[in-house]
């Protein structure tokens, strides 16, 4: 399979401005070392209690932020590979922009309020070019309107005319007017009735089926991510501390804070396994004076002398995780 995105060492940092003359007094460390890469057709899930970097993962690969440090590889069709870490020239963000699109929470602030929904589906159709006449792009956009359950008169009406779930559907739709290789969903559910949730995430998964579209699924929901995931990466205070294939990280989940994380959610027991009697307690330290060593082990039962002092760093090859119980 073709790789599209990979991080090396990613990093963010955000500074923090006081007084009047906005001196930098600190920084919050939201992502702290990001290193992963997601190939054609593959769905990530990018699990972690709130605050720990998963949407800045999102907006640094979307280009929203660039970040503090570290590379950022993007692949074309063809396997062209390119840095796209800082700026970058016209022909770049064109193809990159067309390759990569987001589906954020809150289709109740993700649409246009002034814009037809025509007009938002086929807008980015129009920055790229993609039709040389209104008709042949109208006749497009329809068709996509039909393509995530929606009718296709729906074109000349405004977003306040529509439900969070029919909202959601219509970003999917503009998320797909370009035939993106990779979608970044951040909680695309959660803004949501239960009842439309399961809806729009099979909306999501025919889409991909349809079309091979890669996904990175971002959620607190481990079920759902448990469900949509070829792979997860579970992420502590800014770093990815183990990633896995779906299946063997639910049924053998080796970090202290996957183990915790999972036993958290009321009622998960995948195939009656029992997991060992670690409880997450308290609220994970600040980002902005992360603790030393490992950042878990104020909160590990397994902590031993070294992981406050040393951060472990990624081992093993498919089944990744950053723990010193693993030599
Ligand atoms: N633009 C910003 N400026 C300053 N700090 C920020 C900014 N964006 C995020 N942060 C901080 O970075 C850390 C990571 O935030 P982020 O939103 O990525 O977490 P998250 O995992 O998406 O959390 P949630 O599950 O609540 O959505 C948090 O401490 C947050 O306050
Ligand atoms: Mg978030």
């Amino acid at each position: 399979m073709k790789k599209i995105i990979e991080t090396i060492n990613v990093k963010k940092y955000f500074p923090i401005k006081k007084g009047i003359f906005l001196k930098t007094v600190g920084h919050v460390k939201a992502l702290e070392s990001v290193n992963f890469s997601i190939h054609e057709n593959q769905t990530i899930g990018v699990v972690g209690e709130s605050g720990c970097g998963k949407s800045t993962l999102g907006r640094v690969l979307t280009k929203i932020y660039n970040p503090t440090e570290g590379t950022i590889n993007y692949y074309d069709k063809d396997g062209e590979k390119y840095d796209i870490s800082n700026k970058i020239n016209k022909k770049t963000n064109m193809k990159y922009r067309s390759d990569l699109q987001m589906v954020f929470q809150n289709p109740f602030d993700s649409l246009d309020p002034r814009m037809t929904i025509g007009d938002i589906i086929s807008e980015p159709l129009q920055i790229h070019k993609v039709f040389k006449t209104k008709s042949e792009e109208k006749d497009y956009v329809k068709d996509l309107l039909k393509k995530v359950g929606l009718y296709e008169d729906y074109f000349s009406r405004y977003p306040h005319e529509f439900s969070g779930g029919q909202r959601q559907r219509i970003a999917i739709a503009r998320a797909i007017a370009l035939k993106p290789r990779l979608i970044i969903t951040d909680e695309p559910t959660s803004a949501l009735d239960i009842s439309v949730q399961s809806q729009v995430i099979n909306l999501l998964k025919d889409i991909q089926k349809e079309n091979n579209i890669a996904y990175i699924f971002i959620s607190h929901n481990l079920d759902v991510v448990y469900h949509v995931s070829d792979r997860i990466m579970v992420m502590y205070l800014g770093n990815v501390v183990e990633e896995a294939d779906s299946k063997e990280l639910f049924e053998s989940p080796m970090h202290p804070y996957t183990q915790a994380l999972m036993k958290s959610v009321p009622g998960w027991n995948p195939r009656e396994r029992k997991l060992s009697e670690i409880s997450l307690e308290g609220e994970p330290p600040s980002p902005i004076a992360p603790p030393p060593g490992c950042p878990f082990h104020p909160r590990c039962k397994y902590k031993m002398d070294i992981c406050s002092k040393e951060k472990p760093t990624i081992k093993n090859a498919d089944h990744k995780v950053a723990c010193h119980l693993f030599k």
